[in-house]
């Protein structure tokens, strides 16, 4: 949809949520923004509001569906919905002891990625239908390409998200309902700040946010950015199984302290202070090849200016204390209280 007036984004308090209301906030614009954190959520709609659109926000958690239908339902009756943007989401549990993800997290991973954009899209679709119009983007990863060891939950719900999407693209187009399935690489947010290694051609989240809107208005069914990345997906995909498992095999030993959905959070002083060594495949993009190498990483010691890996105490400090800054989105943000 080349101009739409009321648009409706989840996970809109941060990353690429919060710089797609950006892109979005204009006059004459009704935008309809969620999100958990009630600080950085209000900081998004106050930027929003100042750039002349009228914003209804929800602090809710997307997998209550019963709250998020209410939601979006009287968001609707409101102001038509023309677009709407499923985007929350969470990244998956930290390797411990390289004993992987936890069932609980995997549960976690799956209710929020998939649970909330079939939250987010089911009470849309009958007003959409009735009406014969609109516009649905779920907001998958170039991860549903390919199952990558490091995140097996995430990349098997994104893979969820992408092939939910496709399946509602057929049946909805006939009904002038367009689905697009959006799949970035590595953007610069919170959440990519918690996966350790090298993030190749990673963008900004105001880039991304750029790329999805054009695509978006050009009612493209697919979005996946950036395109070396996705191309090198696409070559794992197409090459022999046995041949990608091998190289992707990649062994992490890594004494994290506890994931991000563990509900015993340690403090700072009980961070690990161990020195594991991480073997990591270091991913390198080059025009439409992605070429896989391992490489040794040794523990540094502080973050680099990306937040990149520097040891399991670097990593709890990146996932739970670096505030989230990166460039002009959150320019005005720096006041904001982050409790992330
Ligand atoms: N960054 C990347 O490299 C990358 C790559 C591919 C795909 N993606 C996808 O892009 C989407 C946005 O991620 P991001 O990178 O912008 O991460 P982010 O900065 O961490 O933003 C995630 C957003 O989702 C919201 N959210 C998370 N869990 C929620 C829940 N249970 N209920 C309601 N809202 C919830 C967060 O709200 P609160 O913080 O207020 O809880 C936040 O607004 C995700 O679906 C992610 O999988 C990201």
């Amino acid at each position: 949809m080349r101009d739409p007036r009321s648009i409706l984004i989840t996970g809109a308090s941060s990353g690429i949520g919060a710089a797609l209301a950006w892109a979005y906030a204009a006059p004459r614009t009704r935008l309809a923004l969620c999100g958990r954190d009630a600080a950085r959520l209000a900081t998004v709609v106050n930027l929003c509001r100042e750039r002349g659109a009228e914003v209804m926000e929800a602090c809710l958690d997307i997998t209550e569906a019963a709250a998020v239908a209410a939601w979006i339902v009287n968001v609707d009756h409101a102001s038509p919905l023309e677009l709407v943007i499923a985007n929350a989401g969470v990244q998956g549990g930290l390797w411990r002891d390289g004993a992987g993800e936890t069932l609980d997290e995997l549960h976690r991973v799956m209710e929020v990625n998939f649970g909330g954009v079939s939250n987010t899209v089911h009470p849309v679709l009958p007003a959409m239908r009735r009406r014969g119009r609109g516009q649905v983007a779920l907001i998958s990863s170039l991860a549903a390409l390919r199952g990558i060891p490091f995140s097996s939950g995430y990349c098997a719900s994104k893979a969820a998200v992408r092939i939910y999407g496709e399946a509602l693209r057929s049946w909805l187009a006939p009904e002038g309902i367009g689905v697009s399935v959006v799949l970035p690489g590595f953007v610069e947010t919170r959440l990519s700040q918690t996966v350790s290694g090298p993030k190749p051609l990673m963008l900004l989240p105001e880039r991304a946010a750029n790329i999805i809107r054009r695509g978006l208005a050009r009612g493209r069914r697919q979005i996946a950015f950036p395109y070396p990345l996705y191309l090198g997906m696409q070559l794992m995909r197409a090459l022999p199984p046995a041949l990608v498992d091998g190289s992707l095999c990649l062994r992490i030993s890594c004494n994290h302290p506890e994931s991000r959905f563990s509900s015993a959070v340690p403090t700072p002083s009980h961070a690990p202070r161990d020195r594991p060594q991480l073997r990591m495949a270091h991913w390198t993009a080059s025009p439409g090849l992605l070429i896989l190498r391992q490489e040794r990483y040794r523990r540094r010691q502080s973050l680099n200016t990306r937040g990149s890996l520097s040891g399991s105490k670097a990593i709890w400090i990146a996932t739970r204390q670096t505030p989230y800054t990166p460039s002009s989105m959150t320019f005005q943000a720096r006041s904001l209280g982050d409790n992330g």
